[in-house]
This record gives C-alpha cells, sequence and structure tokens, in this order.
C-alpha cells in the first residue's frame, strides 16, 4: 500500500549557552532515539525521535541531519512526519538500509485509537504498531511510504507493543537475504508477567517480509524490549587493526534497551539499554549471554549500530533518560532538549567489548596541555583528555568544579558523582553512578557544551552524562600518570 509524504520545514532558535558543539542536537524541540543511522556515497546520515514543537515530547517525527565526518552534524529539519493513518500518532523508531542507492527508511507507525465506548488500556488494546517503509535518494526527501507489516502479522501472545524495526542484511549464507528485529512485549498472566521478547522477520526484496523466528531470554528480563540490535563484531580488519585491538575470535552481541528490567544488572536508571553475547542464529537455534550494559551514565538509552563504508561498526546513543523527574533539564527554557551521543567504534578482543569515539575526532584536536601526575585546564568547554599509564588505579578527575570522576579502591567501581545535588545546580538534579572495574587502568573524557563522556580502560566501561557548567575547567590528578588534555576545535 502507497500513501503520500512531505518533508515539513522546521524554524531554527536560538540554542544558549549549553548548546552542543558536536554532538547532534535537535534544531528545535524534543529528541530521543537515534533512527536509520547509515552511511551512502560518503556521506553519514542520522535521523531522530524529534517533537520538533513539544521541548517536553509528544508527537514524533524523524528529524534529520548529515555529516561528512562524524564530528560535525548539519541540520535539515523534519523529513517523515505522521501524515497517513497508519502512522498518526507518531513516526517511531526504527532503522535503514542503503540499498540500490536510496536509503530505505523503516519505522513503526504508531496508531492510537480513541473512543467513547471502550476505555482502552493501550497496552492490551486501542493501539496499532505497523511497520512502515519510505525511500529517498538524497536522505532528505522520501517518497510515498508503503504498509508493510501491521499487528495481523505479529503472533497473538503479545500485546499491542511491537515496535523499533532494525533491518540488515542476514549475515547467513541460508534462509532470508535480509533479516528484521522487532521489539515486543509479550502479555503474561496479568500485567505485572508481561515479559519482553523479539521478533525475526525475514525478506529476499526487503518489501515482503515472513516471520521467521521469536528470541526469548532464559528467565524474564522486564515487561518490554525496546530498540533491539543485532552487532556482528570481528568480521573485518577494519575495526582490529587501526584499534590495536587484537581480534581474537568473531563476537555477536544482541542489543536490546528492556523496560522494567530489576536487579543488579539493570544499573541506577529507569532504564538500561545492554547487550548480549548471543551465539547460534537469529533463524534458528540459539543461545543468549549475560546481559551487560552498554553505559552507566545518568543519560544513555536505546543506542542504534550501523556499518560504516569502511566495515567500522559505529555505535551511537540518546544522551538522555526518560521518566527522570529528578533530571532538571535547564536547556529545556531555550526551546531544545537532549542530544546524541558521541559516535562509538565498537571493537571486541574476543571476551570484552570497547567503545571507543570515533577516530575522525582526532582531527579536531588543537591546543595540548601535558601533565605528569596532575594538571588543571580552565576556560575550555571542548576538550579530549586522556591519561595513561594510571598507577595503582589512582586517579581523579574533577570537571566544571562538580563533577568527579574516580575510582573507588574498597568497592572495586569507577565512580562519576555530582558533588552538589539540588535540581538547578551542575547536574540537574543528579547524584552518582558506579560501575565495576577490577581496575582504573586508563581514562578518556570527552567535554562538550553540556555533556561528559568517561571512558575507561580503553573503553570497556564507558559514562554519558549530560551536565550545565557556568564556567568550564579540568582538574586532574593521577600520580606518576601521563595526562594530556586537548582543546577540540569544532
Ligand atoms: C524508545 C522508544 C521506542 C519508540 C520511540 C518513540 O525510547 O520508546 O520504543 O519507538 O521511543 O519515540
Amino acid at each position: 500500500m502507497l500513501l503520500q509524504t512531505s518533508p515539513t520545514p522546521t524554524a531554527t532558535r536560538t540554542h544558549g549557552p549549553w548548546a552542543q558543539r558536536f554532538h547532534l542536537m535537535p534544531q528545535a524541540g524534543w529528541l530521543n532515539d537515534p533512527n536509520g543511522l547509515c552511511q551512502k556515497d560518503g556521506t553519514f546520515h542520522a535521523y531522530f525521535q524529534n517533537s520538533p514543537d513539544q521541548v517536553d515530547g509528544g508527537l514524533k517525527h524523524w528529524g534529520h541531519a548529515t555529516s561528512r565526518d562524524l564530528v560535525r552534524w548539519e541540520p535539515d529539519g523534519v523529513v517523515l512526519s505522521p501524515d497517513t493513518p497508519y502512522d498518526a500518532q507518531g513516526v517511531y523508531s526504527g532503522s535503514a538500509q542503503v540499498h540500490d542507492g536510496r536509503i530505505w527508511a523503516f519505522y513503526t507507525g504508531n496508531v492510537k485509537h480513541a473512543s467513547h465506548e471502550v476505555a482502552f488500556d493501550y497496552v492490551t488494546s486501542g493501539r496499532d504498531a505497523n511497520v512502515l517503509l519510505a525511500t529517498s535518494d538524497d536522505g532528505s526527501h522520501f517518497g510515498p511510504k508503503q504498509l508493510l507489516l501491521t499487528p495481523a502479522d505479529y503472533p497473538a501472545h503479545l500485546t499491542c507493543h511491537v515496535r523499533d524495526p532494525k533491518v540488515f542484511a542476514s549475515p547467513y549464507a541460508q534462509g532470508p537475504a535480509y533479516l528484521m528485529l522487532l521489539g515486543a512485549r509479550a502479555k503474561g498472566l496479568d500485567r505485572a508477567h508481561d515479559r519482553g521478547e523479539l521478533l525475526v522477520f525475514g525478506s529476499e526484496d526487503l518489501t515482503r517480509w515472513r516471520l521467521e523466528n521469536q528470541i526469548v531470554s532464559p528467565e524474564p528480563m522486564g515487561y518490554m524490549w525496546e530498540c533491539p540490535d543485532f552487532l556482528g563484531l570481528g568480521t573485518t580488519s577494519a575495526t582490529s587493526a587501526e584499534n590495536r585491538c587484537p581480534q581474537k575470535e568473531p563476537l555477536n552481541l544482541l542489543s536490546v534497551s528492556p523496560q522494567g528490567l530489576e536487579g543488579p544488572e539493570a544499573g541506577s536508571n529507569v532504564y538500561p539499554s545492554g547487550y548480549m553475547a548471543f551465539a547460534g542464529s537469529l533463524v534458528g537455534a540459539h543461545e543468549l549471554g549475560r546481559f551487560h550494559l552498554w553505559d552507566g551514565g545518568f543519560d544513555f538509552y536505546a543506542p542504534q549500530t550501523f556499518t560504516a563504508q569502511d566495515g567500522r561498526c559505529i555505535l551511537i546513543g540518546w544522551m538522555g533518560m526518560p521518566d527522570c523527574p529528578q533530571h532538571r533539564n535547564p536547556t529545556v527554557s531555550c526551546g531544545w532538549q537532549h542530544c546524541f551521543t558521541v559516535p562509538r567504534e565498537v571493537v571486541t578482543d574476543g571476551a570484552q567489548v570497547f567503545q571507543r569515539p570515533a577516530r575522525e575526532l582526532y582531527d579536531y584536536r588543537s591546543s595540548l596541555w601535558l601533565g605528569d601526575g596532575s594538571l588543571q585546564v580552565s576556560g575550555v568547554p571542548c576538550f579530549d583528555l586522556e591519561i595513561a599509564r594510571i598507577v595503582d588505579s589512582q586517579c581523579s578527575v574533577t570537571v566544571a568544579g562538580g563533577l568527579t570522576v574516580s575510582y573507588d579502591q574498597t568497592s572495586h567501581e569507577i565512580v562519576v558523582s555530582f558533588e552538589d545535588r539540588l535540581a538547578e545546580s551542575l547536574g540537574g538534579g543528579r547524584g552518582e553512578r558506579r560501575l565495576a572495574a577490577p581496575a582504573l587502568t586508563s581514562l578518556r573524557i570527552l567535554g562538550d557544551a553540556s555533556s561528559v563522556e568517561v571512558f575507561c580502560n580503553g573503553g570497556a566501561q564507558v559514562f554519558s552524562s549530560r551536565y550545565y557548567p557556568r564556567s568550564y575547567s579540568v582538574q586532574a590528578s593521577a600520580p606518576k600518570a601521563a595526562i594530556r588534555c586537548w582543546q577540540l576545535d569544532v
């Protein structure tokens, strides 16, 4: 079925003191999940969930931005709007494939029914989640929308929550050429026992899809799995050679953002995002490993990956957290809210998974400050701090006078902590986050006008957080370690 669509321009506004320089942020309004990440003819395309007129979120569109180097992003306004009966209450999250010289965007069309007679709960009734496709040759202008899947195509044991298609070329020699993962919420005996799972659809031509498999964890892991993804790491030379990370074995990962996950592996945020080692086949028998958080910071959710033209696996997350009432975000008064993380290369040594800022950022390093054991830099909002060869995990860095990164020798945890926890303070009301690590041997911190991303031990542990400084400074202390801090000129 074909449906007509048209791009809607959005106005540019003043973004105020905390406007980001090298992190993708909305031109206007609210941003959440990364969508449709891809690279075509050298240009990177990033789409994102955007409510251009509602700074606190509302009706979702796809915003668009492009980049030649993953650092400088050119905004392009809204390119997909909810303008058909199949996506009337939101152009929800999805992914893209570059195929036959065009960008094919797959997304969830959110439909909410209204009735005077029936009280819908919008979990088991009153909602449709359709899968739609729109294609574009320039990434900005999309042709007619095509309806690919409706609730009639999903198994009966699911609630109405089925969404976020991630489409990719099948890694298997046998079976369908393309696979689509959909996150789903299965009905429990009662609402408290609903359970997250995945659907795997297969297709030969990207338009006709058939259910191939369902993936569940051995024990329930939350009530809904959002934004699924599949990463085949270690199958290309670009990732391992350039990152000095000897690849022993390929490692496949399944990434999900489970709502309702409890227990230590869920971390301290209201919603976690993480990955599990995946052995076996998406379309056959398989086994899932333990759930690991992608990121232990205050602001990280719904990441998506794509394969760059040089073979690198690049991950971008939403640097935000839904349903977090204690976070007071002062950018709201400037008409925008939330941004993406820096694009990260995901690599593995066969055992551990590492995230490292895209190497293109090195080209923006300018003034350099050097310290032997300690260093202080003031007045630089965009910085790249590196501390190598930390001795006995002795290291402490304070950013903007109130956000400290340190290692707790007693609990063996890396700690990221805001000193002042008042709503109007540096952290907008947030406190402390921790991740277990046997030691702290190296640290890299990227600062932008209103974010700090902390990469520990070569990217084995990462923390992403927004902050709202009134003045900028970095104070680092790591006895006998080499400390370098570059200004980033973006
Ligand atoms: C994740 C999510 C997705 C959904 C989108 C709507 O943050 O809830 O599951 O498609 O956001 O904006």
